[in-house]
């Protein structure tokens, strides 16, 4: 089958193949036909060694697609079934699933990937996240997908299983936003303008979207950011919206550690910070041991945004068929999976919001 291999950690490209091999499903395993996949800016990350990939690898975390088989024991979904693939699966049964109601930190299955499903020429090749949408089938264990209805279109239901939970999710579950308060997003990718969507749904009454990119200041605006400016107009923005004091939440949604600071500097005095964006593991961001008593700000880091993706990912699409998150309008360019590198190549530049591979 056709797949997109990274190589060697830290290239520059993908490699496409037509002759990758997978493994049928086993007990308690699904087959998917990988219809959609969003590049995200996290499988950037995994090739220039941001976050840490083994290589070779199939990269590719946020999917949807059909299934194609299970394996024995399954009885959630079924062949034909409509799904979106979970990169960060909850197995449903340990004490982050249960008792701690914090299934997006669920490590059976990132501990647990099914190990050499992928394979070229007898070698084994690893899975970003155990997914690897980069690829037209996946074996998944079946906690790692979620069925919907056959009516949403695979294209934009493959955003709901990384960038839109993610960034909406952070709003939501993590920042827990309230009606009537004051919001800055830094960062307006594909994470940052759902970050953008959710606020918006939790009834935020000003957004304030910061990118150094100007051409993503006007798109901002149309998922719901009421201001967008450049880093160099924030404080400007700041003084006019919260007369000074800073804002109720801000949501950093890029990854680089200065951003960090500045969305903790944007903060409040008692608001709150919220982490989305990954930065690189030997990066450090500096806070002084007398702000943090001294401000009482909460600063929270936010992995999958807060999830419990079998009832979240439900509600983001009804959210969706009500026409109060957009979707349709996120995807910037559609590829194919021979252009995937072009579509890397664009992500770098911070012009689109999200490009989708179509199988
Ligand atoms: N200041 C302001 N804006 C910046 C800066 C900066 N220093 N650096 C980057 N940006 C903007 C870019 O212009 C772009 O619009 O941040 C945005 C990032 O968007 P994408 O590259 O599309 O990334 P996305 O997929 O949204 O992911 C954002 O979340 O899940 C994590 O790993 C992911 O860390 C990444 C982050
Ligand atoms: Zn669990
Ligand atoms: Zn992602």
């Amino acid at each position: 089958m056709l797949a997109a291999i990274l190589r060697n950690t830290g290239d520059d490209t993908l490699e496409v193949a037509d002759n990758v091999e997978l493994i049928d499903p086993g007990p308690g395993q699904v087959k998917v036909k990988i219809t959609h996949t969003g590049i995200c800016h996290s499988d950037l990350s995994a090739m220039n060694g941001t976050i840490p990939q083994a290589a070779p690898a199939i990269l590719g975390h946020e999917g949807a697609g059909i299934i194609d088989a299970v394996g024995d024991g399954v009885s959630t979904v079924k062949e034909g079934d409509h799904v979106i693939v979970v990169w960060s699966p909850p197995c449903g049964h340990c004490t982050f699933c249960t008792g701690r109601k914090q299934p997006n930190l669920c490590q059976t299955f990132m501990f647990n990937p099914i190990m050499g499903k992928f394979s070229q020429d007898g070698t084994p090749i690893d899975a970003m996240a155990g997914a690897g949408t980069f690829a037209e089938y996946t074996v998944l264990p079946a906690e790692g997908v979620v069925k919907i209805d056959d009516d949403i279109p695979l294209d934009v239901a493959s955003l709901i299983g990384c960038g839109v939970m993610t960034g909406a999710g952070a709003a939501i579950n993590t920042a827990g936003i309230t009606a009537g308060s004051s919001v800055v997003v830094y960062g307006a990718g594909g994470v940052g303008i759902s970050a953008i969507q959710g606020a918006k749904i939790a009834g935020a009454a000003e957004i304030v979207a910061v990118d150094m990119n100007e051409s993503k200041l006007d798109e901002a605006k149309a998922f719901g950011a009421t201001h967008a400016v450049t880093p160099d107009d924030f404080e400007a923005a700041k003084a006019e919206i919260t007369g000074g004091e800073g804002f109720d939440y801000a949501l950093e949604c890029i990854g680089n550690p200065v951003t960090m600071r500045a969305s903790y500097d944007a903060t409040r005095r008692g608001g709150t910070t919220v982490i989305v964006g990954v930065g690189k593991m030997d990066e450090v961001l500096a806070l002084s041991a007398f702000e943090l008593f001294f401000n009482e700000k909460t600063l929270v880091g936010s992995y999958y945004g807060g999830t419990d993706v079998r009832s979240d990912f439900h509600k983001l699409l009804r959210l969706y068929k009500a026409g109060k998150l957009d979707l349709e309008r996120m995807i910037s360019r559609r590829l194919k999976i021979d252009e995937i590198n072009d579509g890397l190549a664009e992500l770098k530049t911070g012009n689109v919001v999200r490009q989708v591979i179509e199988f």
